[in-house]
């Protein structure tokens, strides 16, 4: 008697090439002849030149996406790669360092895969762009299983989770993070590959006018920081909890960023200070922690003005001590305001959560800017730390005058202006 036909199952895998050694081209092409042989390769990318992530010296990649259709479980095509690479004449080198040929796979039909050897989606996958370019190239309406969105919608945005700040921290790539406080430029910011939105209380000074951030008040954050995640979806959300909404109690803290986090669909709440035992518990509750240390504006009238920090040997060792404490206690990250370059360097160095400077020199995993100040948008405020990358200010003046005018000159509207 003959049994009902089976068929053996069938996996797609997407691969990703890299040569960076001899004739890069002449490597990929053998990559994709000797993969022929493995399945089907239904199709393949353009080839991308990018950096390596981890040691930059070696020089660029060429890389390459590969769509390939196989019967064979993941772990036997990791062994078959293995065995192709070795034939292509790839020669052991050092970890991550240059090589002939490199064949990883970035993506399989059946989501994930763990084993010693073998992960899938690849570690890299969400610090590689291009890897995500290739997917949408060959695979755009695939979901990455990590993010559980399609590769075509997060193409050219940097997804953070809290892991991703250390992992980053780990790979040497440092970290951009930049405030917003509304649902415009919030907008504009989802089209960057920014790592990081923080909504501070530095709305205080921004938006509302006032001399420092000390009359913010939860409602107010809660207000924009909504706005702000409406405008950018995806992005990894960081809201400041505000003056006396956690200083005074454990339990004010807990309810004040559980308010915020149910509220606007933030990431994780940021607090200046050392208010460890608040740490714990809104850790202990899932609420993530970015900590605050050097010039905490909150404390602006206890330092008597804005001053930098840590300038003496025992300030400098209050702010390592602190430092160390908040890593204890759980924080994913540190924001180091208005400290010493060399300082920043030694807390940084003493760490393994990442640091994130502004006014901290360049020696932070990371840097942090007020929006509004690194585009320039008030002509009366330019401290020292911050870099104008443009100066909307004036193009806002000029822009509202020549309306102004062509109103009063009676120029607009024009017939292709009107019905
Ligand atoms: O409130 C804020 O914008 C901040 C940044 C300056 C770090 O805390």
């Amino acid at each position: 008697m003959v049994g009902p036909e089976t068929h053996p199952v069938k996996f797609e895998y997407i691969l990703a090439l890299g040569s960076n050694v001899g004739d890069r081209n002449f490597y990929l092409d053998q990559a994709i002849s000797g993969l022929a042989r493995l399945g089907t390769v239904r199709a393949t990318t353009r080839r991308y030149e990018t950096w390596p992530i981890l040691i930059r010296a070696q020089g660029k990649f060429l890389n390459q996406g590969v769509w390939l259709e196989t019967t064979t479980e993941p772990e036997a095509l990791l062994g078959q790669i293995l065995a192709l690479e070795k034939e292509i004449g790839r020669i052991p080198r050092i970890k991550n360092g240059p090589r002939e040929i490199d064949i990883d796979i970035v993506w399989f039909s059946g989501g994930t895969f763990r084993s010693a050897q073998l992960h899938i989606p690849h570690p890299f996958n969400r610090a590689r762009e291009w890897v995500r370019q290739i997917m949408c190239e060959l695979k755009p309406d695939a979901i990455d299983p990590e993010v559980g969105l399609r590769y075509a919608r997060i193409r050219g945005r940097t997804i953070m989770n809290i892991q991703d700040f250390a992992k980053k921290k780990s790979l040497g790539e440092k970290i951009a993070v930049v405030t917003c406080y509304d649902y415009a430029f919030a907008r504009l910011l989802a089209r960057t590959s920014i790592d990081a939105i923080l909504v501070g209380d530095s709305l205080g000074n921004v938006m509302q006018g006032h001399a420092n951030t000390l009359p913010v008040t939860v409602e107010e954050m809660v207000y924009h920081a909504r706005i702000v995640r409406r405008g950018a979806p995806q992005a990894f959300l960081i809201v400041d909890l505000p003056f006396l909404s956690y200083q005074t109690s454990v339990r004010d803290a807990v309810a004040n960023a559980g308010r915020i986090i149910k509220e606007t669909g933030a990431d994780a709440v940021k607090l200046e200070g050392l208010f460890l035992p608040q740490i714990r518990a809104l850790i202990k509750s899932g609420i993530p922690v970015m900590g605050h240390l050097g010039f905490t504006p909150q404390s602006l009238l206890a330092f008597g003005g804005y001053r930098v920090q840590g300038k003496t040997p025992s300030s400098a060792e209050n702010i390592l001590r602190a430092a160390a404490a908040l890593e204890k206690a759980g924080v994913f990250a540190i924001v180091l305001e208005m400290v010493p370059t060399e300082l920043a360097g030694r807390v940084t160095a003493s760490l393994s959560i990442p640091t994130i400077g502004i006014g901290a020199g360049d020696l932070t995993d990371g840097q942090v800017l007020v929006l509004n100040d690194l585009l320039g948008l008030d002509p009366d405020f330019s401290p020292r730390f911050v870099r104008r990358y443009a100066n909307l200010s004036a193009s806002v003046i000029s822009a509202v005058e020549q309306y102004a005018a062509d109103v009063r000159e009676r120029k607009f509207p024009n017939e292709q202006e009107r019905f």
